[in-house]
C-alpha cells in the first residue's frame, strides 16, 4: 500500500506582533501571569485585510514554492480551520480561487485538532489512491474571533497558517494516526453565537456571545489526559515506543499541558518542541508552524519519526506518528 509523505510545509504569521506587556493596557492582566500560567510572551496579529483565506494562500505559496510545485499539480485542496473568512463558501475554496486553480476543495473543523482530521482525511484519500498530490492549508484568524474584553481567553490566542503539501509515495510518511471526540463536552470551550442556534442579533451582541468562551481549568484537566492517551495509543498502532520517537510536537495551547503531556509519556525535554512563547494558541495551524520551523532550523531531518498531537473545541483530539 502506498504511503501519504509530506513532501513539504510552509508557514505564515503576520507581522505585526501583540506583546503580554501590550495586553495589560487592553485588559486586567500582567505579564508575569500569563507567562506563568500559559508559556506565552507574545503573539501575531492579522491585519486588517489579512482574512483566514489569505493567510492560508502564503503559506501555500510557501509550501509550494518549497516542494518545487505548481498551483497546477495540486488535486484537491483541504482547509481546516475554526475561523474562517465566512459562513460560505468554505474558505479553502477561497484560497483555490487565489491560487487561480479548479480542484475540489473544501473546509473541515474540529477545533484545535483540526490539522490532525485534516492529514487523516488526506492520508486516507492518497492511499486509496483517489488524490495523488493534496494541499492541506490550517489557518486561524482568531483574533477576530476573540472578546477583547474577557481576559480569560483574549491573552492566549494568536493568528497563523500552515501549509502541508501531502502526496502518495512508496517511503514511510504518515505510519499511524488516532482519533476521538466527545460531544457532550461542547460547552466547555465554544462560540456561542452567528450559527442557526443563535444568530447574530442585537441580544447576542449586548451578551457578548461573538466571541470564544472557555472553562479553562475543565478544558486544561481534559486535554492533559486525551492528550497523553492519544500518543500511547497511536505508538501502539504503529508498534512503536516512545523512545523511537525523535520529535514530539504538541499543539501549542500551554506549556504546562506540553510538560504534563511529555511527562507523562517520558519523553526529554529536548525532544520537545515548543514555540508558543511567540505565537500563542494558533489552533489548528500550530502544529504545522512548529513543524515547518524545525525544518528551517534544521532540527527536523528526513527519515526522523515525529508525535504530532493535539486536542480542543468539540472536544476533539488524536495524534499522527509520521516518519518525515
Ligand atoms: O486549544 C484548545 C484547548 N485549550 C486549552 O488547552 C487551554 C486549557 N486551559 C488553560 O490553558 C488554562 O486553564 C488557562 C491558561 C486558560 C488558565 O490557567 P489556570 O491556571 O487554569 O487559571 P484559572 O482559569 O483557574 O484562573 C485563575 C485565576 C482566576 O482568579 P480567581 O478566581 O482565582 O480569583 C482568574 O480570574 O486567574 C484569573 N485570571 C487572570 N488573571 C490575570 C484569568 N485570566 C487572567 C488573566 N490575567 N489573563
Amino acid at each position: 500500500m502506498p504511503y501519504a509523505k509530506i513532501l513539504s510545509i510552509g508557514s505564515y504569521v503576520p507581522e505585526n506582533i501583540l506583546t503580554n506587556y501590550d495586553l495589560e493596557r487592553i485588559v486586567e492582566t500582567s505579564d508575569e501571569w500569563i507567562t506563568e500560567r500559559s508559556g506565552i510572551k507574545e503573539r501575531r496579529i492579522a491585519s486588517k485585510d489579512e482574512t483566514a483565506s489569505i493567510l492560508g494562500y502564503k503559506s501555500a505559496l510557501k509550501a509550494l514554492q518549497k516542494a518545487n510545485l505548481d498551483p497546477k499539480d495540486i488535486d484537491l485542496i483541504i482547509c481546516a480551520t475554526n475561523t474562517p473568512d465566512m459562513q460560505f463558501p468554505a474558505t479553502g475554496c477561497l484560497i483555490a480561487g487565489l491560487l487561480n486553480i479548479r480542484v475540489p476543495c473544501f473546509d473541515i473543523q474540529a477545533g484545535c485538532p483540526s490539522v490532525i482530521y485534516a492529514l487523516e482525511i488526506a492520508r486516507g484519500l492518497i492511499e486509496a489512491k483517489l488524490y495523488k498530490t493534496i494541499l492541506l492549508v490550517t489557518t486561524e484568524a482568531l483574533s477576530r474571533y476573540l472578546d477583547w474584553t474577557d481576559r480569560s481567553t483574549c491573552v492566549l490566542f494568536g493568528d497563523g497558517a500552515s501549509s502541508f503539501i501531502l502526496t502518495r509515495s512508496n517511503e514511510p510518511g504518515i505510519i499511524s494516526s488516532y482519533l476521538s471526540g466527545d460531544g457532550n463536552l461542547g460547552d466547555l470551550l465554544k462560540f456561542p453565537a452567528g450559527g442557526s442556534k443563535e444568530p447574530a442579533s442585537i441580544y447576542t451582541i449586548k451578551n457578548k456571545e461573538h466571541g470564544i468562551r472557555m472553562q479553562g481549568r475543565e478544558v486544561f484537566r481534559y486535554a492533559v489526559s486525551y492528550m497523553a492517551e492519544s500518543c500511547i495509543k497511536v505508538l501502539e498502532k504503529a508498534n512503536m515506543k516512545p523512545e523511537d520517537i525523535d520529535w514530539l510536537v504538541p499543539h501549542q495551547a500551554n506549556i504546562r499541558i506540553i510538560d504534563a503531556t511529555a511527562e507523562k509519556l517520558n519523553i526529554p525535554k529536548e525532544k520537545v518542541y515548543v514555540n508558543i512563547h511567540k505565537y500563542g494558541n494558533t489552533s489548528a495551524a500550530s502544529i504545522g508552524i512548529a513543524l515547518d520551523e524545525m525544518i528551517e532550523a534544521n532540527l527536523l531531518k528526513r527519515g526522523q519519526n515525529v508525535l504530532i498531537v493535539s486536542f480542543g473545541a468539540g472536544f476533539t483530539w488524536g495524534a499522527i506518528a509520521f516518519r518525515y
